[in-house]
């Protein structure tokens, strides 16, 4: 077959012909592949990201009114917010009660760093079970649909990469109880690779190297598959946000859901306090009366180490990435089916086909990926809410296989959590001399979503202590 002579024409234009170098040794099945993935893409557009962000760096302005953001601290500063705080608590249990409330889990990245083949939703995370994370997902949003009386929908974000293993997954694993209508799946787009000399990448003779176009492509993906109409259908208009690689996420947290609503907030954030000015968290900041998120990699150092009249970071709020987004904000950004939010450059190492058509890996980083990143999507809110939480509640992120937030560090955070909370309900948890826990348990999310949860085990099962060493599974 013939390549569409209008797409020929404009990848000429872009000067991108190499794509078509192998074009007529192709059969027509892997012709109509790569026609198929050139149609996607926006050349003109393309011939304006490449000399912006490819082959030169693109600066990060750093606004001259840049402030930190204001936020509601973890625990009510005075008897005001404290009485704020029983009327959100007290709101967001109504709200999840009432079905408004649904939960989104990003789970399309390619999860590079932690070097699993496979999703990494499906990689086995419980300190004693291996529980995947999906698991973890999947049973909490259970234990939350018989708390709150609610038939709870999972809108789960895939990529083209791993779209097919992911359902595959539920699917061989019953959907972990939930009804297979629950869960609504959907791919997000993709963006080629770009070479350092601005050329896009071939992956093979017959396809681009293309990746997923960052966590930003959610909020078009959203639109584009459908997920909004089904929200508008089933009455949700919030949506929990959060992460595949955090199976400690509290995503039916009352107050933070009350908060956004008595805040009429169109997107809020969770925040942490950094564990120090290079914490590798996005910073919340304001400018021109808008909440944003400076990357870390981003923030000048005389900002990054600033300090207040007490000596704390003035910028210490850091960014989980863990959000409520209103489903009418989505809506009006994504009106028109298109939603320019900026790209961020990332360097990586492509495999890409060289002069010979061979496939080279390369040990050296050869080109750009292009990302957009969902809190772009903050200073486009009319109204927004950040909320201080506890980290040792809230995030286990496992990015790496060991180290700093890594598997290890998440599956000990995921044993000091459960241990907290059966030593709130009156269970005596065997410590360390350096205070951590010195047994490996694992509480299934289908039993225990909070501490009234954990209370109700404990009385049921009769726990009254964890001994030195002891390894306790409470399925
Ligand atoms: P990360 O930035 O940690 O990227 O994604 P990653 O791809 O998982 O891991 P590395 O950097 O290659 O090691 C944060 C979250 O955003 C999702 C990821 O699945 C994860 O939940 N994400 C990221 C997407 O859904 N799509 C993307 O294009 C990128």
């Amino acid at each position: 077959m013939n390549i569409d002579t209008q797409l020929e024409k404009s990848i000429i234009a872009a000067g991108q012909e190499q794509v078509l170098k192998y074009w007529n040794e192709l059969d027509e099945q892997g012709q109509k592949q790569l026609a198929g993935q050139l149609e996607n893409i926006n050349f003109s557009e393309l011939s304006r990201l490449i000399p912006e962000y490819v082959t030169s760096r693109p600066k990060t302005a750093i606004p001259d009114d840049l402030a930190p953001a204001p936020y509601f601290p973890m625990e009510p500063a005075d008897s005001k917010q404290a009485e704020l705080y029983a009327k959100a608590e007290a709101r967001g249990t109504e709200l999840l009660k009432s079905g408004r409330v649904c939960f989104l889990t990003v789970a399309g990245g390619q999860g590079t760093r932690l070097g699993f083949d496979g999703p990494k939703g499906t990689y086995p995370i419980g300190p004693v079970t291996g529980r995947t994370l999906f698991a973890y997902f999947a049973q909490n949003i259970l234990r939350a649909s018989k708390k709150y009386q609610v038939k709870f929908t999972w809108y789960i974000m895939t990529s083209l990469l791993n779209n097919q293993a992911t359902t595959s997954f539920f699917a061989e694993n019953n959907y972990f109880g939930l009804d297979k209508d629950q869960v609504f799946f959907f791919t997000q787009g993709t963006m080629p690779a770009i070479g350092y000399d601005g050329k896009l990448l071939l992956g093979a003779k017959d396809s681009l190297s293309l990746s997923p176009d960052g966590h930003g492509g959610t909020l078009l993906a959203l639109r584009k598959s459908g997920a909004l109409e089904r929200m508008t259908a089933e009455g949700t208009d919030i949506i929990s946000y959060f992460q595949v690689d955090n199976p400690l996420i509290k995503m039916t947290n009352p107050l933070f859901i009350g908060l956004h609503d008595l805040e009429n907030a169109e997107m809020s954030a969770v925040m942490l306090a950094k564990t120090g000015p290079y914490e590798k968290l996005g910073n919340f900041c304001v400018s021109q009366g808008r909440l944003n998120i400076i990357e870390y990699s981003d923030l000048p150092k005389e900002l990054a180490e600033q300090t207040d009249e007490n000596g704390k970071l003035a910028y210490i709020a850091g960014s989980p990435a863990m959000h409520l987004i209103s489903r009418d904000f989505i809506g009006r950004l994504t009106a028109g089916n298109e939603l320019k939010l900026p790209w961020h450059r990332a360097d990586k190492k492509i495999p890409y086909l060289n002069e010979n058509g061979e496939l080279v890996t390369p040990a050296e980083p050869n080109g750009v990926k292009l990302e957009s990143f969902i809190f772009d999507a903050l200073p486009l809110a009319e109204r927004t809410m950040v909320l201080e939480c506890d980290r040792d509640e809230v995030f286990a992120p496992t990015k790496n296989p060991t180290g700093v937030d890594s598997v290890e560090s998440c599956r000990a955070m995921l044993i000091e959590r459960d241990a907290r909370r059966l030593e709130r309900a009156g269970v005596k948890v065997a410590r360390n001399a350096d205070g951590s826990v010195n047994a490996k348990i694992e509480i299934s999310p289908a039993l225990v979503l909070d501490d009234e949860d954990a209370a109700a085990l404990v009385k049921a099962e009769n726990i009254s202590e964890i001994s030195p060493e002891d390894t306790v599974v409470f399925e």
